[in-house]
């Protein structure tokens, strides 16, 4: 269990918790800090038992302390409930709980399940059915998303997915009889991400949402069934996935972290994003082509890769796109009006983001076809699109977006060269090469720990760029706070004189992203403006200038592909500046890679 919570930490890694049943009783060990540390304070390994339930949190209501831990109690504690998401309307169900007698002990949303949970009637041999009807019943009191796993002390698992990803893995799974639709297996693992559990099993069912599942020993029989139930307490048949077993390859190897292991990564995920598979290629492609209108979205280094692709598809493919930031998507209605036939292209690592997903559920109301471009086919938002096309990046596990950020171009560099083939333009890029560059850019790793030692205590980074060069300022600036809890902006390059060029003074830091394009000239005068007042330079370019105070070469390539290249160094510039400021950079402060909120 601690392994595979560890696992899970990338979704938050406040507190931890773990709630086993040992002679009929529940126990709960559960406190503030990451997997390791509270299982060194709190020897959750040696916890006794058989079954469990465990948490990782990341704080959305209540602050983080001991006692907002998951696992939270049933009053009688016979039931133990670990809960992803948010329970919108749990100040009124709070209110009515507390008037029926239930007692509070924590501030989270999440303690209202264990206690809406209390009053379920015994479960016995025969009853799982009603016992599904009364959970569903129940689970129509709350507002919000949630997936839950509840353990009672009689040793039965129960929960329910909604809005947010919940899978069981199986261990030597079997079918019951065609009318029940029971499964039986010999171990059961449930969690949020296959990551949890796929070193023990590689088939898994998927909930949908809205059903509520039960699992729980048969009498003697050591084999455990497993009864998924819909809203309405009817039986579901579920069917049994396979799981690619390249998701198991989740340790660091030789690196110090993983964030620095998926930097290098980048090696072979580039061009295997770009190869892929020519048939749903087709198929997006073909989608595309035939929307009369495209809108891209996508959260944090998935929108900085959106509005890669509206270049590249506005540029190279003449095709009339926009971007907006997924959480913004409500807000510009503008883009759902008028009839024909529109296509959201919804760029997404997790594939589980909220923002992203509500995004993508407005969007079809509005008749909206959903593509999506993840690096998880088995994601919900995969299940949801109808075309989706995965990066195959495998998983990253630091909390900061690289491999499948460069994943995300490669991929929309391939779509871009397949659209403009099927306009009749045969473009050619040059990726083949693709491996041999980003293996010099990752050999310039000692260059750029150099640069983080001289630039450590800078307070404020600006990035300038102009055109294509711009989203990979605003990633550049998003690594380097996340990584390195540095303030630094993304800056339009000709915007600099129109305000910001205030803020600069012999203390600021200004990365300049400057390859041999058609933004070439115009960035460097924007460069010398604020050299002119202190600044410390940093050129990114393929060519040397003097006024750099410091350069960080990249090759000379197609003027599309320069981001790529471009972006490698500057990710190896924030991994590095955390290093010389005692960051931990696999996980930031305050943010978790998987935001399944609002
Ligand atoms: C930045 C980062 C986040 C994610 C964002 C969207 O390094 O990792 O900004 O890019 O939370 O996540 P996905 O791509 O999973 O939807």
């Amino acid at each position: 269990m601690v392994k595979a919570l560890s696992r899970m930490e990338y979704r938050g890694y406040d507190s931890v918790g773990i709630a086993t049943v040992h002679n009929s009783a529940l126990i709960v060990r559960k406190g503030v800090g990451n997997v390791s540390h509270v299982n060194a304070r709190l020897s959750l390994d040696c916890m006794q038992g058989s079954v469990g339930i465990g948490h990782t949190r990341w704080a959305t209501h209540g602050a983080v302390n001991n006692i907002n831990a998951h696992p939270h109690l049933s009053c009688n504690g016979r039931i133990a409930v670990v809960h992803n998401g948010i329970v919108e309307n749990h100040d009124e169900l709070r209110s009515m709980l507390i008037a029926e007698g239930h007692i509070f002990k924590s501030d989270t949303d999440s303690e209202v399940i264990a206690h809406i949970l209390e009053s379920l009637p015994a479960i016995d041999d025969g009853n799982s059915n009603i016992i599904c009807k009364a959970i569903a019943e129940r689970l129509n009191m709350l507002r919000g998303s949630y997936s839950f796993v509840a353990l009672t002390g009689d040793g039965i698992l129960l929960g329910a997915r909604y809005h947010e990803p919940l899978i069981i893995g199986l261990g030597n799974p079997s079918r019951g009889n065609d009318d029940d639709y029971l499964l039986f297996a010999n171990e059961c693992f449930i969690a949020s991400d296959v990551l949890g559990f796929i070193e023990y099993t590689d088939k898994a069912i998927f909930l949908a949402d809205g059903e509520v599942f039960i699992v729980r020993g048969e009498g003697h029989n050591p084999r455990l069934s497993i009864r998924v139930c819909n809203r309405d307490g009817k039986v579901v048949m579920k069917d049994i996935t396979q799981i690619a077993w390249e998701f198991a390859d989740v340790d660091k190897g030789r690196f110090a972290h993983y964030t620095l292991k998926e930097i290098h990564e980048q090696r072979y995920t580039i061009s295997k994003a770009f190869n892929n598979d020519p048939k749903r290629l087709h198929l997006l492609v073909d989608s595309l082509v035939n929307a009369d209108r495209i809108v891209i979205t996508g959260s944090g280094s998935s929108h900085h890769a959106a509005l890669m692709a509206k270049y590249l598809f506005s540029t190279i493919c003449m095709l009339n796109c926009d971007a907006v930031v997924a959480s913004e998507f409500m807000y510009n209605m503008g883009i759902c009006i008028g009839n024909g036939r529109p296509i959201l292209l919804a760029i997404s690592q997790s594939g589980e983001t909220a923002d992203v997903l509500n995004a993508v559920r407005l969007a079809r109301l509005n008749n909206f076809k959903i593509a999506s471009i993840v690096n998880s086919p088995l994601s919900t938002l995969a299940r949801e699109s109808d075309i989706f096309i995965s990066i195959n990046a495998g998983p990253e596990i630091g909390v900061a977006a690289t491999k499948s950020f460069t994943a995300q171009i490669a991929l929309l560099y391939r779509i871009s060269v397949e659209i403009a083939r099927s306009k009749g333009t045969n473009l050619t890029l040059g990726m083949e090469s693709s491996s041999i560059y980003v293996e010099k850019m990752l050999e310039m790793e000692a260059v750029i720990s150099d640069l983080a030692e001289r630039i450590k205590h800078a307070n404020n980074i600006y990035i300038i760029a102009k055109g294509i060069h711009y989203a990979i300022a605003l990633e550049c600036a998003l690594k380097l706070k996340e990584l390195a809890y540095i303030h630094a902006e993304g800056i339009h390059a000709g915007e600099l004189k129109h305000g910001p060029l205030a803020l600069i003074d012999e203390k600021s830091i200004v990365i300049v992203l400057n390859p041999m394009d058609e933004t070439y000239n115009d960035v460097l005068t924007s460069a010398h403006e604020a050299k002119a007042r202190g600044a410390y330079i940093v050129g990114v370019s393929d060519s040397s200038s003097s006024i750099y105070d410091f350069t960080l070469a990249i090759p000379r390539v197609d003027r599309m592909l320069y981001p790529l290249y471009e972006v490698i160094p500057l990710q190896l510039l924030a991994y590095h500046m955390a290093l010389k400021r005692d960051c931990n950079p696999d996980y930031p402060r305050n943010i978790a890679k998987s935001v399944t909120v609002k």
